[in-house]
């Protein structure tokens, strides 16, 4: 129903506008519910969406992009999200759908994935792999940037292509909008742009399944008011085992972030760290080291004992782009320090020329780590960490790193992350657990020493008793 007053400003607007085209954005608009609407229509220059799945983030950018394109002439707009083809998937069918149920003039085109508009306004679609994506978009002006699914990767390649995108909205002060689910780790742009370092910057806005208005139709079984309810309660049962507060669950379905530990590739928790360290029996020290020649270099130091399950990280260091001079008198300062038994470091591909030195001009002695079966050996390190065996000084970069690594669907950690400690402390943990951890056992006390003297004597005078008899 149109007011009077509605329908002036509506007429005032059609007139600055120049016509035809404001009814359309009127409608527009009207086919998202009020959460939605708040978003695409909020004046902030930088916005942020975190929004589980199905919540209609995708349906709001498109609308987003065709009011502005409608809106005013010449209107250059961008989508940009990971792939190409996910580009395609989220919005490519949806913008044609509205186009044509608004019956809005347009032309698209496939192969380039843009829509041009008789006004002179372009919405190009473009996905992050695209080969040199950053260098095609340089120079180019935009008047809305929207960014989907963009929490979701901890990819700083894709971080990077969206601060190279920065400059391109300076000139006709354009918008940023984000939308995503929430990310499986808390880090990169999105996740603070969301809650994180930049937050002040950004206007945050978050709606569920539940304000999609697809989901907001009758629900099926009186149970449940709405579809949405319906949906929500029937995915948490059959996926979670009713378990409201599982993290994936709370992460895909609520939109909240939250530390997943089933993602984690190291998952340790509070019974991991420690803020003072123990002695072991007849402790022995290790030192770990992961070469990165163009990359950082790490060292990770580590206690254990033939009598001991424990493995306790006492000291993690890295630096990006050490000379090996430098790391070598990080080593030595260490071995001087720990006087350790076993110094293990990646001395194939890249650290094999690292390593010859390190032996050569310093007479380092290198023991060669294992890198077959990475992902086993990582899963045997995690159930170490859920037995509490493996103990971690607190305040070491080693955990940062460690809360970061997830994890992919083919179980392997997930590229881009820092893992440098990470990878240091596994090479020196897989040495130690073959040589020591594996078959440790608590030396015996004098006491247990004595009943088995007196056990195996006793076996032994039985056996005589026996051999009497006959
Ligand atoms: N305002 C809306 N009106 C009608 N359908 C909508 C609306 N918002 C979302 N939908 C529908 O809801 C479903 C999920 O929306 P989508 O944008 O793909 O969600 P998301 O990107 O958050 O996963 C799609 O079928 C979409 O067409
Ligand atoms: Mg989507």
């Amino acid at each position: 129903m149109t007011t009077l007053n509605q329908a002036l400003r509506n007429r005032e607007l059609a007139r600055r506008n120049g016509g035809g085209d404001l009814l359309k954005i009127a409608k527009l608009l009207a086919s998202l519910s009020p959460e939605q609407r708040r978003f695409v229509e909020h004046k902030h220059r930088f916005k942020v969406a975190v929004c589980p799945r199905r919540a209609g983030k995708s349906q709001s950018l498109c609308v987003y992009m065709l009011v502005e394109a409608l809106a005013a002439k010449s209107t250059p707009i961008l989508f940009l999200s990971l792939t190409r083809e996910s580009a395609k998937a989220a919005v490519w069918g949806t913008l044609l759908e509205l186009l044509d149920k608004f019956n809005i003039q347009h032309e698209s085109r496939p192969s380039t994935l843009q829509i041009r508009f008789p006004n002179g306004s372009l919405i190009t679609l473009v996905g992050g792999d695209v080969p040199g994506a950053r260098h095609k978009l340089r120079g180019r002006k935009f008047k809305l940037v929207c960014i989907d699914e963009a929490g979701f990767v901890s990819n700083s390649n894709f971080d990077q292509l969206i601060y190279s995108l920065l400059p391109a909205l300076a000139d006709l002060r354009g918008t940023l909008a984000m939308a995503s689910s929430p990310g499986e780790t808390m880090d990169g742009f999105f996740y603070h742009a969301y809650a994180g370092d930049m937050k002040d910057s950004w206007v945050q806005f978050d709606w569920d399944m539940l304000a999609n208005p697809y989901f907001m139709t009758p629900a099926t079984s009186d149970k449940y008011k709405t579809k949405g309810e319906e949906e929500l309660a029937t995915i948490c049962n059959l996926q979670f085992g009713g378990n409201w507060s599982h993290p994936t669950f709370l992460r895909e379905y609520r939109g909240k972030y939250v530390q997943d530990n089933e993602k984690l590739v190291y998952p340790f928790t509070s019974v991991n760290v420690i803020q003072t360290v123990p002695t072991l029996d007849d402790e022995q020290f290790g030192i770990g080291i992961d070469f990165g020649v163009t990359s950082e270099s790490a060292i990770v130091v580590g206690k254990f004992s033939q009598y001991s399950k424990d493995f306790i990280i006492i000291d993690s260091w890295s630096r990006a782009k050490c000379s090996v001079d430098e790391l070598a008198a990080e080593i030595m300062s260490r071995q001087e320090k720990y006087n350790p038994i076993m110094t293990v470091a990646d001395t194939g591909g890249l650290g094999a020329a690292t390593t010859q030195e390190l032996r050569r001009r310093y007479q380092i002695p290198i023991n060669a780590a294992d890198k077959r079966d990475k992902v086993f050996y990582q899963r045997t390190m995690a159930a170490d960490l859920y037995s509490g065996y493996i103990k971690v000084l607190e305040g070491l970069e080693l955990l940062n790193e460690w809360t970061k690594i997830v994890r992919g669907p083919d179980g392997e950690e997930l590229k881009g992350v820092k893992n440098h400690e990470a990878d240091a402390a596994l090479y020196l943990w897989r040495y130690a657990h073959t040589a020591y951890l594996k078959h440790a056992e608590p030396r015996l006390t004098d006491d247990q020493i004595m009943l088995n003297q007196l056990i195996q004597q006793a076996i032994q005078e039985s056996k005589e008793a026996e051999d009497d008899l006959y």
